[in-house]
């Protein structure tokens, strides 16, 4: 998003100095013509400031217009996302179409429009997830119904994290970093764990994320589900 804007802003700028380029090659050319005329009827110094002038006005209006347009594509990015984008609060559907999504996916579940996974946290593991998270009353409408919210970016450097479904866990292929199915930190360099989104589930079943804050991972030593690998790992173990 944020090298869509400002390439936007540098093409507006790169169009409007050809333009101003344009402009003072070949229609100012008349208008320089005829001043230049007038000016050599006056003294040679004259000549020089009517040129000078033209070219120093040609050059602030050019900046002026390119600090314009930068400002107009800040300005779209810094506005609020349109409905159902990320950062707004997305309707992921009802709770048993999840569920059911879930366990097609192998046990995960990609939303796009969240950025997120959403993944099934166990009933036995509630009692673990009131004592260890500090956020736990911001995560608890899921979590009581068997489900959270995690945010794709590793916290590490900023990869998206892929499931892996034969340990079952997160690992992210850029540095090793490796997380249980419920976001935890298994391993790598990751300095927590995935994070969170806020949740709520509606009258009619339905959840809500939350996207437009986001909650840090729970601290390296969390360990609410105890879940080990399942399986083999799809990347390679790496230093923490
Ligand atoms: S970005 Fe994921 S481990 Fe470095």
């Amino acid at each position: 998003m944020v090298g869509w804007i400002i390439g936007i802003g540098l093409l507006a700028t790169a169009a409007i100095v050809a333009a101003a380029a344009s402009f003072r090659s070949r229609d100012s050319s008349v208008a320089l013509d005829q001043l230049s005329e007038q000016a050599s009827e006056r003294d040679p110094e004259t000549h020089g400031v009517v040129r000078r002038q033209f070219l120093n006005r040609s050059i602030v209006a050019t900046f002026g217009l390119g600090l314009s347009s930068f400002g107009a594509a800040a300005f779209a990015f810094l506005s609020p996302q349109e409905a159902g984008g990320f950062g707004s609060v997305i309707n992921v559907g009802t709770i048993t179409d999840i569920k059911a999504a879930i366990r097609a996916g192998g046990g995960f579940l990609y939303v796009p429009e969240g950025r997120m996974w959403i993944t099934e946290y166990p009933e036995a593991a509630l009692e673990n997830a009131v004592a260890s998270y500090s956020y736990y009353d911001q995560i608890a409408p899921s979590l009581e119904v068997g489900l959270t919210a995690l945010f794709q970016t590793c916290p590490h450097l900023g990869c998206r994290v892929p499931e892996c479904v034969t340990s079952q866990w997160f690992e992210c292929p850029c540095h090793g970093s490796k997380y249980n199915r419920v976001g935890e930190k298994k391993a790598g360099p990751t300095p927590r764990g995935l994070d969170l989104f806020s949740t709520e589930v509606t009258a009619a079943d339905e959840l809500l994320v939350n996207t437009g804050t986001i909650i840090l991972g729970p601290r390296i030593g969390t360990n609410t589900t105890g879940q080990e690998a399942e399986g083999p790992s799809c990347v390679g173990d790496s230093a923490e």
